[in-house]
């Protein structure tokens, strides 16, 4: 029976790390992408085509499902995964980063946070009990902490005392969690931009003991420099044989970066939410397929890409539904999108596996280097 949550580190290279994680919906291949499903769908979509593209999880949000269509009514009707039809590993965010982000109105106390909907305007509570009751509602594979990400530019003091909080809220989550054979719950490392305060933070984790361990409070502004900075050190603090997710990241090269440093899962809604503005990530960077010089181009996208808006439409074609704001372009666009950041960790997953990562980053920025695309 492999019906209990494990991870098997496979295979190192420098820092760069290739392994398994194993649940009883599947396996998830590390150095994993998780597609963002924030409202119980990637947009633009199916979830048999996002599985095409080679994910193995995605990510759902409990604050949007908290909000709409509640999670008593995702339970109700079978849980997450039957409501979207996605069988594989789902992992949620705790809600806090979101509330911080997109919610009226917040009061943030010790107990956790009171906000008004950005939907309706309707009063909400979120703590740390309660959202790990929503994400036990929802299924959820890999549950996250509740936790607080600190808006930056922040002093020490304050980025220590609201790191403080959220690792009392890290216990507080274990303890509402409870024993669940088959599900994962993940601590969130805080502490900015400021080692002293991370490995605070990662050794108040340790101690409470998770199944994996994201580093959390990156990619709010920081810069890519700052963020590598951190996470030249913040992985190292977190235990070797558990994985280690970088939350929100990030652009192809944030990826990259991660990867060299130790990290094993990623999400970002850009691959997803770029198909949808028309910006497109290809080995040779980014195209804006809204560009007129589109306009005529009879190639694909990226001739060695194998997605179907590469293997059956032009640039020519991309650019006409773009322009014209049909849907196809949005479903296209994210497909291949989606294929890009795939493809990009099953490269990342085979170079590791060789001992050939270095080799494999090198090309990485080669490729990008190019120009003309
Ligand atoms: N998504 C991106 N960063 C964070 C973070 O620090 N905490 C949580 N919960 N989600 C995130
Ligand atoms: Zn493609």
């Amino acid at each position: 029976m492999t019906s209990r949550f494990s991870f098997d580190l496979q295979a190192t290279d420098g820092k760069a790390r290739k392994g398994v994680i194993s649940t009883p919906r599947g396996d998830i291949r590390t150095p994993a992408f998780m597609p963002v499903g924030t409202a119980a769908t990637v947009k633009a979509m199916m979830p048999e085509s996002v599985r095409a593209t080679g994910a193995d999880i995605l990510l759902g949000n409990t604050y949007h499902l908290m909000l709409r269509p509640t999670a008593e009514r995702i339970d109700r009707l079978g849980g997450l995964h039957k409501f979207m039809n996605w069988d594989r590993p789902i992992l949620t965010d705790s809600g806090g980063f979101q509330v911080m982000s997109l919610a009226g109105l917040r009061k943030l106390t010790e107990k956790g946070v009171t906000f008004k909907s950005h939907i309706d305007g309707s009063r909400h509570e979120l703590t740390p009990e309660r959202s790990m009751e929503i994400q036990r509602l929802l299924g959820s594979d890999i549950v996250m902490c509740f936790d607080e990400c600190p808006a930056l530019p922040a002093t020490d003091a304050e980025v220590s005392k609201s790191m403080q909080m959220s690792m009392r809220w890290a216990a507080r989550s274990k303890d509402a969690f409870g024993d669940r054979p088959g599900h994962a719950l993940f601590g969130i490392q805080q502490g900015g931009v400021t080692k002293d305060l991370r490995a605070e933070s990662a050794a108040l984790l340790r101690d409470i003991e998770f199944d994996g361990y994201a580093v959390g409070g990156l990619a709010v502004g920081e810069g890519q420099e700052a963020m590598f900075g951190v996470l030249d050190y913040a992985p190292d603090m977190l235990p070797e044989h558990k994985p280690r997710y970088l939350m929100g990241v990030g652009k192809p090269d944030d990826i990259v970066g991660a990867v060299a440093r130790g990290i094993d899962m990623m999400d970002c809604v850009l691959p997803s939410r770029s198909g949808r503005t028309g910006q497109v990530f290809t080995r040779h960077g980014v195209v804006n397929i809204k560009n007129a010089r589109h306009a005529d181009d009879p190639r694909p996208l990226d001739e060695n890409c194998t997605c179907p808006a590469c293997s059956n439409y032009s640039r020519a074609y991309l650019h006409h539904v773009f322009r014209s704001n049909e849907m196809i372009s949005g479903m296209l666009l994210t497909w291949h999108n989606l294929h890009y950041f795939q493809d990009l960790m099953q490269g990342m997953r085979d170079a590791i596996e060789i001992g050939a990562f270095d080799k494999f980053v090198t090309d990485f920025h080669e490729g990008r280097a190019q120009g003309d695309i």
